[in-house]
């Protein structure tokens, strides 16, 4: 009986070292996985201290993207969270203060950061949606890198972010790529934005707005790697009822037809809200265009 019960445990205890083990293993693959940017081309968008350029990027930054929900309202960066076994997640500072990285990025960097999801440092970013933005057209990104450039300096010095056990073995496991690894260096850009109007555009509002994030990959709704989840944005969802002046009013104003109140911190419409009527209809006609 002793004997057998001391067996028992030997196994038990063996078990939760292979666990550990195993877990080890997967946290350090996790880490190989952040540890090196790929080498990435520069192709050269020109940002131009252009006033006409600097306003449409003031707009793709505040309404499109909305790169204010994680960077803070002034871009000055920002800790997201408290820091739990996911990890520390930081906004990066984007203006040219102290702790900033304004001062550092050149044009080709700032185009390695937004769509390569690589940092100022060479880091592989994580937490930073590069894999949406990638599709920005060469145009649009000369824009924002002509608006964040001439970014009010602020002073705020932040610490980096830290990823977790539980992310780096998430990461090891492969349930999360970060896009600088996701992403082909060499897939080609887009010069010019699609056509106002065009499917095509709703489709790329859609991309750098980033709604996957939350809606998922096919705009379907929660897929098991995403947080936070939104609902399904296609036909089968509840926007199979709705007619596009209800989308655009529920983008507006939060209030959806069936009179319920969308939560600004987690759907967050307030920022697209300031887009136009044609680019909420051409969105809308590309959900609607969805199966
Ligand atoms: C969902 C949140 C989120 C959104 C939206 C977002 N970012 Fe980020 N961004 C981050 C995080 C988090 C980091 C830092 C990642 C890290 O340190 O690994 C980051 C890093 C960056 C960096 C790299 C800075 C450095 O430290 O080298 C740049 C540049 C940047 N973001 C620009 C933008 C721009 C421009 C937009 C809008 C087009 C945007 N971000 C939208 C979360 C976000
Ligand atoms: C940061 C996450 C996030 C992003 C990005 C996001 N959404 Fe949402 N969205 C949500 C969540 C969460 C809800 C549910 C909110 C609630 O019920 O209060 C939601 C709800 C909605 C609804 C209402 C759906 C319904 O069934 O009532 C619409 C429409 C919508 N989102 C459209 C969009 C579009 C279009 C984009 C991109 C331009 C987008 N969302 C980007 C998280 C997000």
């Amino acid at each position: 009986m002793k004997k057998a019960l001391r067996y028992l445990g030997i196994g038990f205890v063996s078990l939760i070292a292979l666990f550990i083990l195993a877990l080890f293993v997967l946290m350090v693959r996790g880490s190989s996985v952040i540890s090196e940017a790929p080498p990435v081309s520069h192709s050269g968008p020109d940002a131009l201290q252009d006033s006409m350029l600097v306003a449409r990027g003031q707009i793709l930054v505040q309404t499109t993207s909305g790169c204010q929900r994680c960077h803070g309202q002034n871009l000055a960066g920002q800790q997201m969270g408290e820091p739990d076994a996911f990890g520390l997640f930081v906004a990066s500072n984007l203006t040219a203060g102290l702790g900033g990285v304004g001062s550092i990025l050149d044009d080709a960097g700032w185009e390695k950061a937004i769509r390569h999801g690589i940092g100022a440092d060479g880091r592989v970013l994580v937490g930073m949606p590069s894999e949406y933005f990638h599709a920005y057209s060469d145009e649009d990104l000369a824009a924002l890198i002509a608006y964040l450039k001439q970014l009010p300096p602020v002073d705020n010095e932040l610490p980096k972010t830290q990823p977790g056990w539980l992310a780096k073995v998430f990461l090891g496991v492969g349930l999360y790529t970060p896009p600088a690894v996701a992403l082909d260096p060499e897939a080609p850009h887009a010069a010019a934005t699609p056509d106002h109007g065009s499917l095509d555009y709703g489709s790329y509002l859609v991309s750098v707005a980033a709604c996957s994030e939350c809606h998922g990959a096919q705009l379907k709704g929660p897929e098991f790697e995403g947080p936070p989840p939104g609902p399904d944005l296609t036909r089968t969802g509840n926007l199979g009822a709705w007619m596009e002046s209800d989308f655009i009013h529920a983008i507006r104003t939060g209030s959806t037809p069936d009179e319920r109140i969308l939560d600004p911190n987690m759907m967050p419409w307030p920022y697209f809200s300031q887009m136009n009527d044609s680019q909420l209809s051409a969105i809308w006609s590309y959900l609607s265009s969805l199966e």
